[in-house]
């Protein structure tokens, strides 16, 4: 098992930075989450954590709002000993590029070890990656990637079913506007789960077969023995127009109630990434129900990943033995 503090020459991730998923190899994701499942199992109440981020600073740059990812992020920072600032930029569509790049200048100036770094447009986590010399973690940009939700996603997955290989994973609802969605569909087919998508016509982008998923409009035929079931929230901050006729309407086909989980497995667990919208996209008793949904689980296994990827991103990339 990967050790807590572990040499840096034994790192299984060697990038600068975690902008997504795609084109990680299935050893970079098992080692950052056997470092996560590490971190799982210290206990937050002992203080026991080894303060690898003394001396380090965090910022969270925040261009949309966050609850659980920026908290998330904090507390997992601040358990390795780091300063941590927090920043939320109000965010003008008029002035976009300029902004971006001049926030980041001005952070470079502070020299900051990490910067996590939440952003409404797909790529512009990447671009600040590239005006800055530090390490960026994505925190989510736009509905391109949000990679540490899909790692706390399998760390879950994993801790309650011993493996992700094999496994059948259904996603089900906006999956036109979810980075959620995507860097899951990344991660779990890299991983050998079979991945299902399910989601009305206007919600599902087109060619998303291309991910390697198998696509479903009918949500009990997409459910059918399903190992885990995967719900995402309707985003309508991403919304132009109309893309479900009525939140009703949408309940009744696309929202996951206790008959149409009963088409998945017996022991089918229920998950979602939060901020949930009860009744809508999930009956709000079947998400409390603890016999099923792992969703508190996920919220929980948030702070492990995120202390794994802080705890790799700052430790020196050495060069590898073999590329010596
Ligand atoms: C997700 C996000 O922001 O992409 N939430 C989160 O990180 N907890 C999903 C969502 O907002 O629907």
């Amino acid at each position: 098992m990967t050790s807590l503090n572990s040499d840096s020459a034994n790192l299984g991730y060697r990038h600068p930075h975690l902008l997504g998923i795609e084109g990680l190899s299935a050893q970079e994701i098992s080692f950052l989450l056997d470092l996560s499942g590490d971190y799982a199992k210290l206990d937050p109440r002992s203080h026991s954590y080894e303060r690898l981020l003394d001396a380090h600073t965090v910022i969270n740059l925040f261009f949309e709002t966050s609850t659980r990812t920026r908290t998330s992020f904090e507390l997992a920072a601040k358990r390795l000993g780091a300063e941590v600032i927090n920043m939320s930029v109000a965010w003008s569509s008029i002035k976009k590029g300029e902004t971006l790049i001049d926030t980041a200048m001005t952070l470079t100036a502070m020299h900051p070890d990490v910067l996590v770094v939440r952003h409404p447009d797909s790529g512009a986590v990447k671009l600040l990656s590239e005006k800055v010399d530090c390490a960026v973690i994505n925190g989510g940009d736009g509905s391109h990637e949000h990679p540490t939700q899909a790692l706390l996603d399998a760390l879950t997955i994993r801790r309650r079913r011993g493996r992700l290989e094999g496994l059948t994973v259904a996603i089900c609802g906006d999956v036109m506007h979810s980075r959620v969605a995507r860097s899951n569909i990344h991660l779990l087919t890299t991983m050998g789960a079979k991945v299902r998508v399910i989601a009305p016509p206007t919600l599902l982008p087109s060619g998303v077969e291309s991910l390697g998923v198998t696509a479903y409009f009918d949500m009990r035929e997409g459910l059918r023995d399903v190992d885990i079931v995967m719900m995402l929230r309707l985003q309508t901050e991403r919304m132009q127009g109309s893309y479900v006729p009525s939140i009703r309407e949408y309940f009744h086909f696309y929202g996951l109630d206790r008959e149409k989980l009963g088409l998945a497995k017996p022991d089918a667990l229920v998950m979602h990434p939060g901020p949930m919208n009860r009744g809508v996209e999930i009956d709000s008793e079947l998400a409390d129900d603890i016999d099923r949904s792992v969703i508190r689980e996920q919220v929980e296994m948030g702070v492990a990943v995120r202390m794994a990827c802080l705890d790799v991103l700052t430790r020196p990339l050495r060069p590898s033995p073999e590329g010596a």
